[in-house]
């Protein structure tokens, strides 16, 4: 361990979106910066998102697009460092990118590209950045002494941006929400966000067949104050059910509860077995059926649905089920396949403008490590870059 202690301005913790993202700004003023990550390279969740593309904006990104117990407090940041901004650094460094859907911006060749362009801009205003480093204590004595593996560096600022809990597997740890409650923050209790769901042992014996099966749906989460409703696929699993719409209610979904689910959005399903001389039969329901959904799905919906007459009223019942159908998850597949954490520490220790902490000064958290979490689509990425900005103003 070096001996010598290093008289820097900002210690930021955590090389990922939100750490370098301040990092490069508070450089861009002048402050001597240094990252410290953990891991042995930075952003190595940066080159695992959008599938190695790195979904890096949404261009329609709003506070309404964010959960958190205050549904206000990311309006700020999220004004301050919009999706043109991040789009113009993009440009700058040449990085060609393309809409995929509903606003979602992915790069052309690589994830390693934004990597990149984080480091290039890091290195432009003189940030140093540390990797393999080991934090091992952050004590504040007027202003902060950071204990690290590489030797002690007292800090006027020090910014947390360690993540969250998911995907443990590539250096995720609750780093930073030791650090909070280490200085008497509170946490919003975490739990796995964007996450797929597991069947009750009866659902995934019933459904569990038709694993790999995908279909349009409407799906709903959450109680009246917290709820989520989001049209995009799902897809049936070996254990229970995901696919973007399926991850998206997640984060809303609470354990007990049971998700809606509209499997055939804006169709009357029915209606061809209610006209004059219909047939009426389950020949004849599975036949109207896959005019909306996959075969393998219909077969198995109405064998499982089938009433025992076929009166109007037993189609009506058949038509409801299918806007309404209530799933009530065994769990989540919890952090090891989460893309967030949601919950953390509370925006009610934090000012909106800077996310320092309002009862210790020169402390502040950004990225995921707050309890702000977006959808999915580009949105959690924005809210790094925007937090992490809004800090890098003023540390
Ligand atoms: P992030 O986790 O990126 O960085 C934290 C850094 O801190 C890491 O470098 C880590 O090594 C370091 N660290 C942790 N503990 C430490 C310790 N004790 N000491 C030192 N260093 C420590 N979002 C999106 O908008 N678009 C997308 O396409 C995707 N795709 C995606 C795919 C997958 C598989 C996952 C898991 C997640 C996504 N996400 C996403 C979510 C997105 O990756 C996430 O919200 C951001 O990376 C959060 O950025 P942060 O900088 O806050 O944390």
């Amino acid at each position: 361990m070096g001996s010598v202690t290093q008289r820097i301005d900002v210690a930021v913790l955590g090389g990922g979106a939100a750490g370098m993202m301040c990092a490069l700004e508070a450089g861009r003023r002048g402050r001597r910066v240094v990252v410290f990550d953990h891991a042995e390279k930075i952003g190595k969740k940066i080159l695992i998102s959008g599938g190695g593309r790195c979904n890096f904006t949404n261009i329609h990104a709003r506070a309404e697009n964010f959960l958190s117990e205050n549904p206000h407090f990311a309006k700020s940041a999220l004004a301050r460092f919009t999706p043109a901004d991040i789009i113009a650094m993009i440009e700058k460094h040449g990085i060609r990118y393309h809409e995929k859907t509903l606003g979602q911006l992915f790069c052309d060749r690589s994830a390693m590209d934004v990597v990149t362009m984080l480091e290039r801009e890091c290195a432009e205003v003189g940030v140093r950045v540390r990797v393999g480093v080991r934090i091992l204590s952050v004590v504040r004595d007027g202003e902060f002494r950071v204990e690290t593996s590489e030797g002690v560096f007292r800090a006027e600022s020090v910014v947390i941006a360690t993540g969250g809990l998911s995907i443990p597997k590539m250096g995720a740890t609750g780093f930073g929400y030791g650090i909070a409650e280490q200085f008497g923050l509170r946490i919003i209790e975490c739990r796995p966000g964007l996450v797929p769901l597991v069947f009750s042992a009866d659902d995934r014996e019933r459904w569990c067949a038709l694993s790999g099966v995908s279909t349009e749906v409407v799906a709903t989460a959450g109680a009246a104050k917290r709820r989520g409703n989001f049209r995009e696929k799902m897809l049936v699993t070996h254990r229970g059910l995901s696919g973007p719409a399926i991850l998206q209610v997640s984060s809303y979904w609470r354990p007990g509860e049971a998700i809606e689910l509209d499997i055939a959005p804006g169709a009357s399903v029915m209606a061809p077995l209610l006209e004059r001389n219909a047939r009426r039969d389950s020949g004849a329901a599975t036949l109207a059926l896959r005019a909306v959904l996959p075969g393998r799905m219909a077969e198995r919906w109405v064998a499982l649905n089938e009433p025992s007459d076929w009166t109007n009223h037993s189609l009506a019942g058949m038509e409801r089920g299918l806007h309404a159908w209530r799933v009530t998850p065994a769990g989540t597949e919890g952090y090891a396949k989460a893309e967030v954490t949601a919950g953390g520490v509370d925006t009610a220790e934090l000012d909106a403008k800077t996310m320092q902490s309002r009862k210790v000064q020169g402390l502040y958290f950004i990225g995921e490590v707050v309890d702000v979490t977006g959808w999915l689509g580009g949105y959690n990425f924005q809210w790094a870059w925007a937090s992490g900005f809004s800090a890098g103003q003023v540390v």
